[in-house]
């Protein structure tokens, strides 16, 4: 299984922005290639998702780096009068293969239900794009011993259309365990914590989806992930791979931990 280092970019980065990150991404990748167990992941925003899957071709083609172009929400429904929403075919459209969904600013931010992110899961699979789902706990709920129950509610709910599905591919789904106490604070996670975090994970896919399945998921680490904490990050038992927000902006920052 390779190694998948994604980018959450948020609310960052005009199509110019974008461009000049990966053309950088790009001359450091040919400089020295990262390892070739490695895959980069870009969760761009809308209105740059065609530029940053231009620029990911380009990349991949002159580092042989593999690279895939994901968004960072999109709506359940196929199309409608829904303003402002985004449908998956739409996704599609500018080249995205990947969506991710439930991340924490969704879920805390936007009070984005439970219910929403099952049917735009459900929606995601039907429509051919892979899904990145995004769990953790608030710092609230990890000091009153929550951790277990939390993600246990929010990977069991996300994927409760999924036990049955007989389309469901492990391929087409990463789970990010992503501490919201961590996330944009600068406060990264303990190890222990991590594989803790990351056990449990794989335990609970595993008793949803079967063990088989559950092993070909890869799940990501995010949450204050920088260069000098990403190679701790990246030898902890389960974790296969990163979600970074702040460090992927910048080239100088990312293709470290892309090395990790
Ligand atoms: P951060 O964000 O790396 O800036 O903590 C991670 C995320 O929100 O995915």
């Amino acid at each position: 299984m390779r190694k998948r280092m994604a980018a959450n970019w948020k609310m960052y980065k005009t199509r110019p922005e974008a461009a000049e990150m990966l053309g950088k991404l790009e001359t450091l990748c040919q400089k020295k290639k990262p390892a070739a167990d490695r895959e980069v992941l870009v969760f761009a925003p809308f209105t740059a998702l065609e530029t940053t899957g231009k620029a990911l071709e380009k990349l991949a083609a002159a580092s042989s780096l593999p690279c895939f172009l994901g968004a960072q929400n999109m709506y359940y429904e196929a199309e409608g009068a829904y303003t402002g929403e985004i449908s998956a075919r739409m996704l599609q459209d500018v080249g995205a293969s990947w969506v991710l969904l439930g991340h924490s600013e969704r879920r805390h931010v936007f009070h984005e239900p439970y219910e929403d992110i099952t049917k735009k899961i459900d929606t995601a699979f039907k429509e051919n794009l892979k899904v990145c789902l995004c769990v953790g706990e608030t710092l609230e709920e990890r000091e009153r011993g929550f951790l277990a129950m939390i993600l246990e509610k929010q990977i069991m709910a996300a994927l409760e259309n999924q036990v049955q599905n007989p389309d469901f591919l492990p391929e087409n789904l990463a789970v990010a365990y992503e501490p919201v106490w961590a996330i944009g604070t600068g406060q990264t996670a303990q190890v222990e914590d991590i594989k803790e975090a990351h056990a449990l994970c794989r335990a609970l896919l595993a008793s949803a989806l079967g063990p088989e399945k559950a092993a070909e998921i890869t799940i990501l680490y995010g949450g204050s992930v920088k260069p000098e904490n990403a190679e701790a990050i990246m030898a902890v038992e389960n974790v296969d791979g990163v979600l970074v927000g702040g460090a992927s902006l910048k080239a100088d920052t990312f293709y470290p931990i892309i090395c990790a």
